[in-house]
């Protein structure tokens, strides 16, 4: 719908290319529109960002130069038009985040996936949140059911981020923002969450056995990775394989189900497992 409303921003202004083709993403933070577009937009890049404002009716429109780095994961960004600002203020599910998206990783793509953990959530749970970001997760778990959330990022930015946000949604004492890395956090939280979110593919591998130590008991680990696939089934299969040889996994899986949450490229995929284990 979004990359519709941009292409017909466009028309007229970009000449005969296949537009839809080129035109490869856009999302909408809050106020700020960020759009991807490709090597040969690049001379007209201000005037298809000011369409685009226009079109959208946003304050800012911001070109994605690089994919999320990582580490922080934070996206690199040009200015195409509009207020020069990379802070906005993003609602979802009835909390609302401020973000910096020039200082800390933000995508709007999980909503449903946010939306669809926070469901398996049951009220009074303890759940460690393990690459936090600005809380996104945290608090929309939080709000809703009513558990307790440890939050934990080690970009002092998002940590900043992550305390306005909880005050201004009225978590205080609820979602506790850790400003830590997160191998680090779970020495001092160990045996105490009922479910812990690893929402960082780059580290589930690395970071699966804090994780796992961090349960109290019998309790949940959701862990995403990226795998490649000829389709969603091979990929989500692989993603299996892959987290239950891992050397980490020092655990009894009592059960194991995998979904795709978003197609990242050609034949590749960010997939969630929610796995119930029993830590050894
Ligand atoms: C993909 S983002 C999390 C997004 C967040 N869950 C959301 O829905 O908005 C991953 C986060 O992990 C943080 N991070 C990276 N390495 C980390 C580490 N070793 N310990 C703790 N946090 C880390 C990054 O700063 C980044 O904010």
């Amino acid at each position: 719908m979004r990359k519709s409303a941009v292409l017909e921003a466009v028309e007229g202004l970009v000449g005969s290319e296949d537009l839809s083709k080129a035109l490869k993403g856009v999302d909408i933070i809050g106020r700020i529109a960020v759009i991807k577009i490709p090597r040969e937009w690049q001379a007209i890049r201000h005037q298809v960002g000011e369409r685009v404002l226009t079109k959208l009716g946003v304050d800012s429109v911001y070109m994605q130069t690089a994919p999320s780095r990582q580490g922080d994961r934070v996206r690199g960004l040009d200015w195409l038009a509009g207020k020069r600002s990379t802070e906005t203020v993003y609602s979802e599910h009835g909390c609302k985040f401020f973000v910096d998206i020039g200082k800390v990783y933000f995508s709007p793509r999980l909503s449903n996936e946010r939306r669809r953990v926070a469901d398996l959530v049951a009220h009074g749970e303890t759940v460690v949140n393990m690459f936090a970001g600005v809380g996104t997760f945290s608090i929309i778990i939080a709000k809703s059911k009513g558990a307790k959330v440890f939050s934990i990022d080690n970009n002092p930015n998002a940590f900043e981020l992550m305390i306005e946000n909880v005050l201004q949604n009225r978590l205080n004492g609820k979602v506790i923002p850790i400003l830590a890395d997160a191998r680090e956090a779970a020495a001092e939280l160990e045996r105490s969450a009922d479910r812990v979110l690893m929402p960082l593919p780059e580290l589930a591998e690395a970071y699966l056995g804090e994780a796992v130590r961090m349960l109290r008991g019998k309790g949940w680990i959701h862990v995403y990775t990226h795998e490649r696939g000829n389709n969603k089934t091979e990929a989500v299969d692989r993603a299996k394989t892959k987290i239950l040889e891992s050397a980490e996994m020092s655990a009894e899986m009592i059960r194991c189900e995998g979904k795709v949450v978003r197609s990242i490229g050609r034949r590749n995929y960010q997939v969630v497992l929610d796995m119930q284990v029993i830590p050894h």
